[in-house]
């Protein structure tokens, strides 16, 4: 294995579990990450939860991610919160250009690429979102519109030496129980590397690809086994912590050897 590439298990809880529940939840997942040591797990709670989970995951392996950053640190932004904020919360990892913020929120590719810039100027690791909907997949466009999408933040990417994630979520797949078979998902994150290695051979060393859109604990294994699949970004399955440690344990199995 890539020791710069660790599998990462990240779990956006969306807008669930904002209070005492996320807390619960927390709990539950530093139980099964502390037998996971080859693996990295990361919670996204709601804004509300963050302070609290922030107290329950100290000096445990959980990491804590927001779903969301402003690009500015401070302003007459009403109802938005910075990277400063986010980082003074506890927050090691941020979650930029969900399919949902791009497509509830108008967010642009150029508007992504901004919060992963701030998301890195504030010590925070952005894990940044690229997808295709069933309509481009249909009509044959998923790498040119993922490359695309790639291509408006691969220059921030390039320009630091952190280790940051991108992760492929097909919109078709999200909630909707279809997933990306193992070679349809293979297909697109080997394409995604090739980018960065084109950038850089260290960039597509030092940035983990995961793969995100109804993984569950039955399809995670399959998923998590193909070479350029470096983690998962888990939405619904990341609410049940008995199903959320089984995908991590599926990542210990597949990747962790
Ligand atoms: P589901 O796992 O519920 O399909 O959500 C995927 C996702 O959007 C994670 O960010």
């Amino acid at each position: 294995m890539n020791p710069s590439r660790r599998p990462l298990i990240a779990g956006n809880w969306k807008m669930f579990n904002g209070g005492r529940a996320g807390v619960e939840l927390a709990e539950a997942c530093v139980a099964f990450a502390r037998d996971l040591p080859s693996v990295d797990v990361v919670v996204a709670p709601p804004y509300t939860a963050l302070a609290a989970v922030a107290d329950t995951i100290d000096g445990s392996p959980v990491a804590l991610a927001a779903q969301n950053i402003h690009p500015k640190d401070n302003g007459a932004y009403t109802g938005e919160v910075s990277g400063p904020m986010l980082e003074e919360c506890g927050c090691t990892w941020v979650i930029v250009g969900h399919s949902e913020r791009r497509q509830y929120f108008a967010e642009s590719d150029a508007f992504v690429a901004e919060k992963a810039s701030a998301a890195l100027a504030n010590d925070l690791l952005p894990i940044i979102c690229v997808g295709e909907t069933l309509q481009q997949r249909e009509a044959g466009e998923t790498l040119r519109v993922v490359k695309q999408q790639v291509d408006a933040f691969l220059d921030v990417i390039a320009q630091t030496p952190k280790a940051v994630a991108i992760a492929y979520e097909p919109i078709w797949a999200i909630g909707t129980g279809k997933t990306a078979g193992p070679t349809e998902a293979e297909e697109v994150h080997a394409a995604i590397r090739s980018w960065l290695e084109k950038k850089s051979p260290e960039l597509a060393n030092r940035t983990r690809i995961l793969y995100g859109g109804s993984v569950k604990a039955e399809n995670a294994a399959a998923l998590l086994s193909c070479p350029n699949v470096d983690g998962a970004l888990v939405g619904g399955a990341s609410l049940d912590a008995g199903s959320f440690g089984a995908i991590a344990n599926a990542a210990r199995a597949a990747r962790g050897k």
